[in-house]
């Protein structure tokens, strides 16, 4: 089959090189990177929200299907904007999207199908907020900018003077375009993901998968888009999987069918488990960064086939996953990430071709013999072994032998589940 793949990093990288396990299939990557290209995926210099040429692409090299890897395209109705053109894409529509999009859309649902998540108000005046704020009884408390906000619309406030700083950034000076705004009980415990494959209401569940959000070895210091992941999760029990697949995905799936949204692509819960049982941290509405990069090398069955089947709504008979050992994957970020990231060369292409591990890349770009960082990920490394302490022995033994100037990554990816 050909298909086109929307979107230009590592989780891209990652669902072409799943893709291209069939040796029959022709796959592109819009717009890609020239890390990609190190691993011989094509790449397309088609911007993501430029839907007109994406189609245009599409239809004129009989593109079979096309799979949307960020949320921004799919929040901005890429879907139904390929639909109407009668082609093949793989992602919710603009309304289904809005999982990801609206909190308070994505709220109503979950109370709706009664699945637990943290207690929240939503405000669209400030004073209605501070209001509710001087009334909190216990900090910290958690304040999210309801729309996207690139994975920075959260903040965590440990005190009331922090708070109203926040919401009044949000609310009355605009930061991330916002007009309301999420307040919400913080919760505490182990936080893990579980994605599916959505056809309307059927779901296919993969397997779970833990991202390491903090910029620092030991979770410390401020969030990022991902520092590394794991797939399985040790630390999280089989009855703890079982109960999030019967008491989170499955009622969700079938309150979107309910309510009339048709919802068609990959559905991510990002869970955490408190001492009061699983609650939902966020939804959204495609394949997560940086688990899809160690989840998909773990996918035995063909992802193409698979996709084709959602897309035609006929039921996946089985679906095979590797059940041995675990994946664990490391980003590279540049020094300075997440704040201000400094950018330099990441060194010869060579030693990258030569890499003996998988490596997806993110923000790099290539000037003749040698790759540059353009921003703030980098490239994932990755390997396959039977504990944690082995995989993490290959991916840190090959990251050292790496080009270090420029780049920094945590040491200690894998931890929880030891
Ligand atoms: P999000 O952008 O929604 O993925 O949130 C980013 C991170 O903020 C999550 O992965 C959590 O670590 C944290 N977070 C979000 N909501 C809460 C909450 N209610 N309690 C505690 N931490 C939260
Ligand atoms: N790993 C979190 C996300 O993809 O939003």
């Amino acid at each position: 089959m050909k298909i086109l793949v929307i979107g230009s990093g590592a989780r891209e990288d990652a669902i072409c090189k799943s893709l291209l396990k069939n040796t029959q299939n022709v796959v592109f990557c819009a717009p890609g990177n020239d890390g990609m290209k190190l691993s011989g995926i094509k790449t397309i210099s088609i911007e993501e929200n430029d839907f007109e040429r994406m189609a245009n692409f599409a239809q004129t090299n009989f593109i079979d299907f096309t799979v949307v890897g960020p949320e921004e395209p799919l929040v901005n109705g890429i879907v139904d904007f390929f639909k109407r053109q009668n082609l093949k894409i793989f992602g919710p529509n603009q309304q289904a999207a809005q999982v990801e999009g609206s909190k308070t859309f994505t709220k109503k649902l979950m109370a709706d199908a009664g699945i637990p998540t943290a207690q929240y108000q939503e405000f669209t005046k400030l004073e209605d907020a501070l209001k509710y704020l001087k009334s909190i009884p216990d900090f910290p408390i958690v304040i999210k900018a309801d729309g996207l906000a690139a994975g920075k619309g959260v903040f965590i406030a440990d005190d009331l003077i922090s708070a109203t700083e926040t919401v009044t950034d949000l609310l009355a000076e605009h930061k991330f375009d916002t007009k309301k705004v999420v307040i919400e009980e913080f919760l505490e415990g182990e936080e893990f993901s579980l994605m599916a494959f959505v056809d309307h209401k059927r779901f296919y569940p993969m397997p779970l998968a833990q991202d390491y959000k903090k910029i620092l070895d030991g979770d410390l210091g401020p969030n990022t888009g991902g520092m590394g992941a794991v797939c399985p999760v040790l630390n999280i029990s089989k009855d703890i999987e079982k109960e999030a697949i019967e008491t989170v995905l499955k009622p969700f799936v079938t309150e979107l069918y309910d309510q009339g949204i048709k919802y068609t692509g990959i559905l991510y819960a990002g869970l955490i488990l408190t001492k009061k049982g699983i609650k939902i941290i966020e939804f959204n509405a495609r394949f997560g960064d940086p688990e899809t990069e160690v989840v998909l090398p773990r996918l035995e069955s063909d992802l193409s086939e698979m996709i084709f089947s959602i897309l035609n709504h006929k039921k996946i008979e089985s679906i095979k996953w590797q059940q041995k050992g675990l994946n664990l994957g490391v980003f590279a970020v540049s020094k300075g990430y997440p704040t201000k990231p400094v950018f330099g060369s990441l060194g010869d292409r060579d030693n990258f071709k030569n890499c003996s591990l998988t490596i997806n890349y993110a923000a790099v770009k290539r000037e003749q013999k040698q790759l540059f960082s353009h921003g703030g990920r980098l490239y994932l490394m990755q390997a396959q072994a039977e504990s944690v302490e082995d995989a993490q022995k290959k991916v840190y033994q090959e990251l050292e032998k790496m080009d270090q100037t420029n780049i920094f990554y945590r040491r200690d990816i894998g931890k929880n589940s030891i």
